[in-house]
């Protein structure tokens, strides 16, 4: 059996930070994104190959993916001469496929039990098998309504206000049987969400839901990017390095320096090479990117520094994610919910 990751978007939401580094290699902590879903898909021995459908900066992605062999599995890639869309991606990377294929958005992180959904999938024979998991603010997903039977009766992608019916969204998970593709276009950019989906339950297909309810995000946007970090630190995702890393949970690197006089508050998390300079503070919620200095008297908190950035004697980040090879003067300030883009420089005593 094999795995599609929809790996093809631009990350627009992630900009700047997607410019460089599409949004499927982003780091969580030092690990790419993507290395998380490929622990996911490990689990289940019964798929053989994972197929990344690329379409944004590939080679950066194949660069840092390789041949999958790093991470114990077999990958290949599916670049598009141009963007597809969900739908016309998967088709063009099922190829001739004709067994059933799992398709994974390539920016969600969960720890659902997949082997479970393929074994639904079979058992009630179907064309289609989505998961499901329920969300706070429903109208930024698809939208998914269910039978009593677990059959789904409606799919509605980002539906404004006023048209939210349930809390139900479409986790971007599916098990597809590759027959049914013949109604997605081969040479026009096709949507699984607005298209194919509707086209299943139209025509009455076996169309399944698997609703899941434990952890589940997609890192798509800044915000929900930072919450990934925080639900790890907190034990809320279970992953090394804070699997029973116990309190305050501070993940130092053998080799990272800490100065005496500097404060380090947990959770955080402190990368290789890292040098904390006396009286600096890193709080609760920061994770300093590989080989990242920070001079004396700064603080960071709440904030997600990339690799080989500078942070200037008592200069301020809270809350706040910075891109890789950043320089930041003295005494500055960067505000809450600012991004800044990798090799950004602000000169002392800037404040954003
Ligand atoms: N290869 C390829 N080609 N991949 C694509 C393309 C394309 O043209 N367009 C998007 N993708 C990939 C993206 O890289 C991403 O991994 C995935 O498809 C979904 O695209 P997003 O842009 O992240 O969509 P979304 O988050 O707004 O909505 C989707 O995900 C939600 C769950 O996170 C939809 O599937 C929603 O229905 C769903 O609820
Ligand atoms: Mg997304």
């Amino acid at each position: 059996m094999k795995a599609i990751l929809l790996a093809g978007g631009t990350g627009s939401r992630l900009r700047p930070l997607t410019i460089h580094t599409p949004k499927p290699i982003v780091p969580i902590f030092n690990r790419p994104f993507l290395h998380y879903q490929i622990d996911l898909i490990k689990k289940v021995p019964e798929i053989d190959e994972i197929i990344l459908s690329l379409n944004y900066q590939p080679q950066r992605i194949e660069e840092i993916l390789g041949d999958g062999s790093a991470l114990g599995v077999t990958m290949r890639y599916v670049v598009e001469p141009a963007p597809l869309g969900t739908a016309g991606a998967v088709k063009y990377a099922s190829g001739n496929l004709a067994e059933s294929v799992v398709v994974f958005n390539g920016d969600v992180l969960t720890q659902i039990d997949l082997a479970a959904v393929i074994r639904l999938h079979r058992q009630r024979e179907a064309r289609a098998t989505i998961v499901l998991t329920p969300v706070e603010n429903p109208s930024a997903y698809g939208l998914v309504e269910t039978d009593p039977e677990g059959n789904v009766r409606r799919f509605v992608e980002k539906p404004g206000a006023d048209r939210i019916t349930t809390n139900h969204i479409n986790a971007g998970i599916y098990v597809l049987e590759p027959d049914s593709f013949d109604r997605i276009p081969s040479d026009v950019p096709w949507s699984i969400e607005r298209s194919y989906f509707p086209s299943l339950v139209e025509r009455g297909d076996t169309f399944v839901a698997y609703t899941y309810d434990g952890y589940w995000i997609d890192i798509g946007t800044p915000e929900k990017y930072t919450q990934v970090h925080r639900d790890i630190m907190d034990g809320r995702y279970a992953t090394a390095p804070f699997l029973n890393l116990p309190a305050p949970r501070i993940s130092v690197a053998p080799d990272a320096r800490i100065e005496d006089g500097a404060t380090v508050e947990g959770p955080c998390f402190i990368d290789e090479g890292v040098l904390i300079k006396s009286g600096a503070r890193i709080g609760p919620y920061s994770v300093i990117g590989r080989q990242t200095q920070v001079d004396e008297d700064a603080s960071i908190e709440g904030a997600i520094v990339w690799p080989n950035c500078r942070v200037g004697r008592e200069a301020s980040v809270h809350n706040a994610i910075m891109g890789q090879h950043c320089h930041l003067g003295r005494n500055v300030r960067v505000a809450d919910g600012t991004v800044l883009g990798d090799r950004t420089t602000l000169t002392d005593y800037t404040h954003t």
